[in-house]
């Protein structure tokens, strides 16, 4: 713990939240559906009413995160809050419901980090296509404008979060509505599109000339071949170019390099795919590449893999049953396990070797890169509750947090410039395909009564802040 004594006084220790993940109350005060609705409905798994009912305790998670230490969270709007079918009037409760947040948070200095669109597409546009139709992009650049004008009390913002987890989860692996699997196709025009509406977002907020920061949050996993041999690198590095590279060449260099168009060509002619990009779009790009005023990056873990040839696999642990998920993708490579490297019950490899090999690379690798902000990182976890006076004993997410902190002060005692970390998450939430058995939160979250407990972590949090007094 001492040594986060190195780090400046203006580090940022946050907690991070997405609306549709903490907010609850989906169907109040005029809000539109998004995608999940009906598809959480007719599922029957898990329902996201009432989450961690956010949009009325927010105050009480604002409170807990000043005691714990914490000066700052992420939150995201639910655009289909401000407009219900993501175009069209704006909603004025909804309006009104983030300058509460906001001004409670500003308040308790907990300053806000807000993202636009953190996986909630509106219904309305899902049906018509999603970030696959280019006029999704129009209404983002319009609902993103409306929210510069409105909430002037916000000074850091992100566009998208997690552009790949979206495009991945919705066209490859499947487990997002509409639950295609790999539709390369798709998958790589979403990549594309939200690029896209990224950097007109971007090139807008300059133009306005308002006071804040304005950037974008990837999630990044390193790539490692198994054993290395020349087969499996390049399968690491198809994989590699697939989840990462496309996206970090388009935001900072605003352009796709020869060097990586090799790799994704070949990604793409394997499985039959194509990419359209028109006239303009790469100007845009271009542009935008300059002016993102930070970036920030969530990451959970690495990945092992080696050569396959054979068709697309997968099977998603969904349940949190230890060795039940398994992923091949056709020409790119299998994703296999690491004996030396410990797993979360989720098959998730806990691997902090690979933030620091990340943060190294890219920063080498992209000199747009200004700040950096760890947006998201942390443990899925099944935390048990004792009872009303016995702190919740998460001591394995202590340990994933330091290890992966030491990393990040090893990265930037070699000049790599790491502002912030924000915790995954403040409390626990609804987890998008795990629902509520899988969870994150410095505080537990007692989903039938909304209860708050504090666990270890949190406490631990608080250490780390008074340490740095
Ligand atoms: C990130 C997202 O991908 O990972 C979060 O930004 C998400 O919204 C988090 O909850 C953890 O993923 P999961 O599937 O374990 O909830």
């Amino acid at each position: 713990l001492n040594r986060v004594r190195a780090l400046p006084k203006g580090f940022v220790w946050g907690g991070a939240t997405a609306a549709y993940q903490v907010e609850g109350s989906t169907k109040v005060d005029g809000k539109g559906k998004t995608m999940w609705d009906d598809y959480l409905k007719k599922q029957g798994r898990f329902a996201p009413d009432p989450a961690s009912d956010f949009y009325n305790r927010y105050s009480e998670d604002i409170h807990l995160s000043k005691e714990y230490g914490l000066n700052a969270i992420r939150v995201s709007i639910a655009w289909t809050r401000i407009f219900p079918k993501g175009y069209g009037k704006p909603n004025q409760e909804g309006v009104a419901y983030y300058h509460r947040l906001f001004k409670e948070c500003l308040d308790n200095g907990v300053e806000p980090y807000v993202s636009l669109h953190h996986f909630d597409s509106p219904a309305t546009l899902f049906e018509d296509g999603d970030w696959l139709n280019r006029k999704n992009i129009d209404y983002f650049v319009d609902y993103a404008r409306f929210c510069f004008k409105e909430f002037t009390e916000v000074t850091n913002w992100f566009t998208i979060n997690e552009l790949i987890s979206l495009a991945y989860s919705q066209y490859i692996q499947g487990n997002f509505p509409p639950n295609h699997h790999f539709d390369v196709t798709s998958a790589i025009q979403a990549q594309h599109n939200e690029l896209l509406a990224h950097a007109r977002v971007v090139n807008l907020y300059k133009s306005l000339n308002l006071k804040g920061r304005i950037g974008l949050i990837h999630v990044l996993e390193n790539v490692y071949p198994i054993v290395a041999t020349p087969e499996n690198q390049h399968a690491a590095d198809l994989q590699y170019a697939f989840m990462n590279q496309f996206l970090l060449d388009g935001t900072f260099k605003g352009e796709y390099t020869p060097e990586t168009m090799t790799l994704i060509n070949e990604l793409l002619d394997i499985n039959n795919a194509k990419l359209e990009i028109q006239d303009g779009d790469l100007d845009e790009l271009k542009k935008a590449s300059t002016q993102n005023d930070f970036f920030g990056l969530n990451y959970y873990q690495s990945k092992f893999v080696k050569t396959y040839h054979g068709e697309s696999e997968n099977h998603f642990n969904g349940t949190g049953e230890k060795g039940t998920s398994s992923f091949k993708f056709k020409g790119v490579g299998e994703t296999v396990k690491n004996p030396d490297v410990p797993t979360t019950d989720w098959d998730w490899n806990i691997y902090p070797e690979g933030l620091y090999d990340i943060l190294k690379r890219i920063t080498k690798e992209y000199p747009n890169i200004k700040t950096i902000y760890i947006t998201e990182n942390g443990l899925g976890y099944k935390d048990k509750f004792v009872n009303e006076n016995t702190v919740i004993d998460d001591s394995p997410r202590i340990d994933y947090i330091e290890q992966h902190i030491e990393k990040i002060l090893q990265a930037r005692s070699e000049g790599v410039d790491v502002q912030g970390y924000f915790v995954w998450s403040l409390q626990d939430q609804f987890s998008w395909a795990n629902g509520y058995n899988k969870r994150y939160g410095l505080f537990y979250v007692d989903f039938e009564t909304q209860k708050r407990y504090i666990k270890k972590s949190a406490q631990w949090f608080k250490e780390l802040a008074d340490t740095m007094k």
